[in-house]
């Protein structure tokens, strides 16, 4: 069977997302975890965009061997020079060179000719080829470009060595008879398409992403480019285990595979999530917390009797496992390492007794500890950000009668710092104590809190995004206590910032 080639974008238009920005330590452990997955590509960033991107780029051609690496690049001839170096370490690397074809880009943005951009397209691509194995070239804002003029565009970059052309749908705008026709008129009218890979890139501003996509598969094209929880710049981009899944559930009407493996799925889509600081939406299909629950009665007598009544796909193939020993303070280490080996974990001694311990002091508190919980811990002690400030002791005051109030207790490498604060309520007295402590003054710009398991003593989830005079950072909180839980939220954040400031 035909198969389509998984192109991930997660590491560039997904940092893209406002308020996304990776360290090279995260798109490195997300380039890892890709690989994991077997995405045939992915794009690690735009080396010219800033030296971070750069050396990210860099760093993920060292390290990860097995998909083709790709940087992308205006079509000027810096962008080109930077992706070229970036990816010299790359053992299969590719420049994704771009510019737009739209005319309201060309006259708008570029203030640019067609001749003009033309002449750039090619000169880019032509640039790019003594610089990388393998050239990519969009014409960005495809959708909305005059198809005669792509084709040209087109035309002209696959003379000049370009062998993969990618079909942006850059706003979003199409719906998906429209480009899978653009996807066939391209195929029709350009020569020497049938040597070429074409890819398509879509947005989600309409929600037609993954449809804009799948259809552009029927009209031709053979790469996909996408992102992990659909995440990316504005409403994001096709998400790749939509794609993915919809192509191995509906086998019998695509008639195309990939090489993904979807057990990887789910712990992808967890890592990324706490890495962009971006919470997955409870009904996102796949990887959403409801994407395999049933409420109805009638739903669950229909599952009970045979699972596939209203299940097209199982949990265990996204790598979402049902346990069957139920862990708790009785627990020991023999079922923790069995569950973690189940859920995909390669610890080191010294990992694992650091993951056990902090699993005995949450089931303590908690009559079960949950796989999701697991992944958290595990997530969280294998992830080393420094943690310079860490929460010692926190106590709040609270009513609506009452002036909130904070006290907390912060240790910073061998001292320890008390303050305490009054805000409009616990929260926001204890950031302003924390702000005491550490002296930065961090503008909230985003709290979202969720329970991540069932059940009244469930552990709540604190995200937190923060703007400092260096910029934006997410930080994340676990705990059975809500107040603790945003505490170290924010903690986690300061400590992100002044690792980033740091690096
Ligand atoms: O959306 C877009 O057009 C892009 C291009 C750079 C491919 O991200
Ligand atoms: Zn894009």
């Amino acid at each position: 069977m035909e198969r389509i080639i998984i192109f991930d974008t997660t590491l560039r238009d997904g940092e893209q997302s406002p308020g996304v920005g990776f360290t090279t330590k995260e798109k490195l452990e997300i380039a890892k975890q890709l690989e994991k997955l077997r995405v045939d590509v992915i794009e690690a960033g735009f080396p010219a965009s800033s030296p971070g991107d750069f050396e990210a780029v860099r760093e993920v051609s060292r390290e990860v061997k097995n998909p083709v690496i790709t940087a992308l690049a205006r079509a000027v001839p810096s962008d080109i020079k930077k992706a070229g170096e970036a990816l010299r370490e790359a053992r299969k690397g590719r420049i994704h060179v771009f510019i737009a074809t739209s005319p309201i880009h060309m006259k708008y943005k570029l203030k640019k000719t067609p001749a003009e951009v033309l002449r750039l397209a090619q000169e880019g691509v032509r640039m790019a080829k003594e610089y990388a194995s393998e050239v990519e070239f969009s014409p960005e804002d495809a959708s909305r470009s005059d198809p005669a003029f792509l084709y040209e565009v087109i035309s002209a970059a696959i003379e000049e060595g370009a062998g993969i052309i990618n079909i942006p749908d850059t706003v979003g705008y199409s719906v998906p008879e429209e480009f899978r026709a653009l996807i066939q008129g391209i195929m029709k009218n350009v020569p020497d398409m049938e040597k070429i890979i074409l890819s398509v890139h879509c947005h989600n501003d309409l929600g037609m992403a993954t449809a804009n996509s799948l259809s552009a598969i029927k009209g031709g094209a053979r790469q996909i480019e996408c992102t992990i929880n659909g995440i990316g710049e504005r409403a994001g981009n096709a998400s790749l285990e939509e794609i993915v899944m919809a192509l191995k559930t509906r086998q019998d009407f695509f008639e195309f595979s990939t090489n993904v493996n979807t057990s990887e799925i789910y712990r992808t889509s967890r890592l990324v999530s706490r890495l962009t600081g971006m919470p997955v939406q409870p009904n996102k299909a796949i990887v959403g917390r409801n994407a395999f629950r049933h409420a109805a009665g009638i739903h669950q007598d229909g599952v009970l009797k045979e699972t596939t009544t209203y299940e097209i796909m199982t949990p265990s193939s996204i790598g979402l496992e049902e346990g069957e020993l139920v862990l708790g303070k009785l627990s020991g280490r023999h079922a923790l390492k069995e569950r973690l080996r189940r859920l995909g974990f390669r610890l080191t001694d010294s990992q694992f007794e650091a993951v056990f311990k902090t699993f005995k002091e949450l089931a303590d508190k908690k009559k079960e500890v949950f796989d999701e919980d697991l992944i958290f811990i595990v997530e969280e002690q294998t992830f080393h950000i420094p943690e310079v400030y860490s929460l010692e002791y926190i106590h709040t005051v609270s009513g609506n009668q009452i002036l909130p109030t904070a006290t907390v207790r912060i240790r910073k490498k061998d001292e320890v710092f008390q303050e305490a604060a009054c805000g409009d309520g616990p929260i926001d007295a204890a950031y302003k104590a924390i702000d005491r402590v550490t002296g930065l003054k961090a503008n909230l710009l985003d709290y979202s809190i969720r329970s991540v398991t069932g059940g009244k003593d469930a552990l709540g989830e604190v995200m937190v995004k923060i703007e400092t005079e260096d910029g934006i950072v997410t930080g994340r909180g676990v705990s059975t206590d809500i107040i603790e839980a945003s505490a170290k939220a924010y903690i986690n954040a300061i400590n992100r910032l002044i690792y980033r400031r740091e690096k």
